[in-house]
């Protein structure tokens, strides 16, 4: 009989040889936890459609941002849930609005103990729920919305953001925002560049997270999933603007384009594991149809093995007890 010449499974023996030759595995520095803070909130409220994340109060943001840094997490980004939208989305640039404050609040709490991130975009501060302003026909205003976003950013800086997020796809929005920055003292503020996003049935959750007001879509400035080659030139462009990390979003249905940005990119890359894929594994577990725990292990080293060097991910921190834990 003759023997197979290569036997790749003597390197899968046993758990020691599997963990020698694991090529990625997780560390709580290159996670990042998103998290939404509730204006007016008096307690923390359950997301129905994501099970096990809250529209913190202040308080209850301050203790996850606490833990966050006990566990070694890389990042926090904050989003907030305003009580009042109009048609500008003012509350965002307003220093005493719900988003400014939390950041200033976050920041008081961990000081240097991880990198403060902040949502950039408007559609959670809007009455129609869009990430811009409109024109008069009710189109969604490149230029007009670059204005606010500049605002937006110094804002965020003034409180203490390490690294503001420009969420909304506008064209340009990097480099208004680096120079609005720039302009204003705020050199060393990041930015971290949400750069091949796409329209995605896998945002809805989020909704539900952030009271999204919005009817409609965002086809004209999100991308087409059936796109490649666009994520490569928004990639390209956000980084010539000067981009300091480049994100993909979702994460899970698009690790070829994950895979192709981080062939590309000169800088850090980061992709966001968004609220719809938390939401499939959590609802498949809870039905036990798939075992909960080496799903979303699975499912973070996947986004890790395609290329991304950061992962936003709702199981952050307690995928950073896991490993404090030794558990995986
Ligand atoms: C826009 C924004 C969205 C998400 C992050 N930033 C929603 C959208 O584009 O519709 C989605 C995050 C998630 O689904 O977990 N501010």
């Amino acid at each position: 009989m003759a023997f197979p010449t290569h036997r790749p499974r003597r390197l899968r023996q046993n758990p020691a040889f599997r963990r020698l030759v694991a090529e990625v595995r997780l560390h709580p520095a290159e996670l990042i936890l998103p998290v939404f803070i509730k204006e007016g909130a008096a307690e923390p409220i359950q997301i129905t459609s994501m099970p096990g994340v809250v529209q913190h109060t202040e308080d209850s943001l301050k203790a996850a941002a606490a833990e966050a840094v006990e566990l070694g997490l890389g990042g926090i980004m904050i989003f907030g849930v305003p009580e009042h939208h109009d048609a500008l989305g003012s509350g965002a640039v307003d220093p005493d609005g719900v988003l400014n404050r939390a950041i200033a609040s976050v920041k008081s709490e961990v000081g240097e103990g991880l990198v403060v991130m902040s949502d950039l975009c408007l559609d959670e501060f809007t009455d129609h729920g869009h990430c811009g302003v409109l024109t008069e026909s009710g189109a969604v205003d490149n230029d007009a919305t670059l204005e606010i976003y500049a605002q937006m950013g110094v804002a965020q800086a003034e409180a203490g953001a390490d690294m503001v997020g420009p969420s909304g796809m506008m064209d340009g929005q990097v480099a208004v925002i680096r120079q609005a920055l720039d302009e204003a003292g705020h050199q060393d503020t990041a930015i971290l560049a949400y750069a091949a996003k796409y329209s995605s049935a896998f945002y809805g959750p989020f909704r539900e997270a952030v009271d999204s007001q919005l009817s409609g879509d965002r086809k004209t400035y999100q991308m087409d999933p059936a796109n490649r080659r666009e994520a490569m030139l928004e990639v390209s462009l956000d980084l010539e603007e000067g981009a300091d990390l480049v994100m993909v979003k979702p994460a899970m249905s698009y690790l070829d384009i994950l895979r192709d940005v981080a062939e590309i990119s000169d800088v850090p890359v980061s992709a966001y594991q968004i609220s719809g894929e938390y939401a499939m594994i959590e609802a498949a577990a809870a039905n036990g149809w798939i075992d909960r725990d080496k799903a979303i292990v699975e499912s973070v080293l996947s986004i890790r093995r395609a290329g991304a060097d950061s992962v936003l991910t709702y199981w952050a921190a307690e995928l950073g007890r896991w490993i404090k834990e030794g558990r995986i």
